[in-house]
């Protein structure tokens, strides 16, 4: 993040305690009930949101050498993705172009010769090409194998991560969607960290009650009573749209400590938690010395997948011990998030009433904007 942002989002943060203030929405908002429950509106969000749309599928350390790969689910298709002996990353639908076996089976690895199917013995090499068909000869002719070459998914390396999208949208390309996060992500040098650990859950809830709760601090002091070891000054908040994208600054109590240091002195990462929303479904939160992310995705209406990644720095500055202890936190506050999302999903099934988005709920304003004019957009698009 440039030095002159940091200067600029201090000092909001400073006036809006000096204030008793915080970023709001113009209003507040009611919401129907509707778009959470039913297939029709998922299939619609699949169609018109995700699959034009990069989620985050693995740090560049994931995938560190030649022959490394992962599997994974992408609006919901199988896929795997893996680094090349050239040095970039592909991604494939992991479905064998035979007769449509899972290609694939491990979650990682490493693989030195291509992928080999399981069922007839089909391999691919690292760039998905068709390499080998045992007892071709007597059974296929090189005309019906033309063209069963593994079918592509689209991937960008950008910012240290790896994003996928979906095997036939794309019509901007998955690195325009991210340049406008290029000015922050840039300057965190996400590539230089390694991964520590991952975690994936399931809930009973539908995936857009899941990024709600963590569009908005207004559930901090109720719902996490833990959070006061992170010190958070209590409902003060910033927010800004990067793009498509958002930027949500929850401050720590330590930055009132800087309302009199130079501005030029004055460093943002150590006294905030910073949480980038990489629209529709990927949060990066910034931590003093590491970095978590976590993906929501769909499963069915009203079930979602959330996987974590722990990231961080080889510098030495950051002890395995205090990492350990952020990451059980974290775990913890997440697990109240879920059970929070769980009880509204039942909520709304058994009461269906308009809810109501606060003023200072200005985040979950922003992603119904977005989602509607994401599917407006696709829908224009089509006609
Ligand atoms: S289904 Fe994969 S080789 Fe036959
Ligand atoms: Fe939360």
């Amino acid at each position: 993040m440039k030095p002159s942002t940091q200067q600029e989002l201090i000092d909001r943060i400073l006036a809006h305690i000096a204030n008793g203030t915080t970023d709001t929405a113009a209003a507040e908002r009611s919401v129907g009930t509707d778009d959470y429950l039913g297939t029709v509106r998922l299939e619609q969000e699949l169609r018109s949101v995700f699959l034009e749309r990069p989620v985050l599928l693995a740090h560049s350390s994931q995938l560190a050498k030649a022959g490394d790969f992962r599997t994974d689910e992408v609006h919901g298709r199988p896929v795997f993705a893996v680094r090349t002996r050239k040095g970039d990353v592909r991604a494939f639908l992991n479905v064998c172009r035979h007769r449509g076996a899972r290609l694939v089976e491990s979650e990682q690895g490493t693989s030195v010769n291509g992928f080999s199917c399981r069922n007839h013995a089909w391999r691919y090499d690292d760039e998905g090409a068709l390499a080998h068909v045992p007892d071709q000869a007597r059974c296929f002719s090189p005309s019906a194998l033309a063209g069963r070459d593994l079918f592509s998914v689209p991937v960008q390396e950008k910012y240290g991560f790896i994003w996928a999208g979906a095997a036939d949208g794309e019509r901007r390309g998955l690195a325009a969607h991210l340049d406008p996060l290029g000015e922050d992500f840039d300057g965190y040098r996400f590539e230089d960290d390694t991964i520590w650990s991952e975690d994936r859950l399931t809930g009973r809830f539908n995936w857009k009650l899941g990024v709600e709760g963590f569009l908005e601090v207004y559930h901090f002091r109720s719902l996490h009573p833990d959070m006061k070891k992170y010190v958070f000054v209590p409902e003060v908040a910033l927010f800004d749209q990067l793009g498509e994208h958002a930027r949500i600054v929850a401050p720590k109590r330590e930055i009132r400590e800087v309302r009199d240091t130079p501005a030029g002195l004055r460093v943002l990462r150590p006294l905030v938690t910073v949480v980038y929303f990489v629209f529709p479904s990927t949060f990066v939160f910034v931590e003093k010395r590491h970095v978590t992310t976590l993906r929501i995705s769909p499963l069915t209406p009203d079930t979602s997948e959330i996987r974590v990644l722990h990231i961080a720095g080889q510098d030495g500055l950051l002890r395995p011990e205090t990492l350990r202890q952020n990451i059980a936190l974290f775990t913890k506050v997440l697990s109240e998030d879920v059970a929070a999302a769980e009880s509204i999903q039942r909520g709304l099934t058994s009461a269906p009433q308009k809810l109501l988005f606060g003023r200072n709920e200005v985040g979950l304003h922003y992603f119904r904007d977005s989602l509607c004019r994401a599917i407006e957009q696709s829908v224009g698009q089509s006609v």
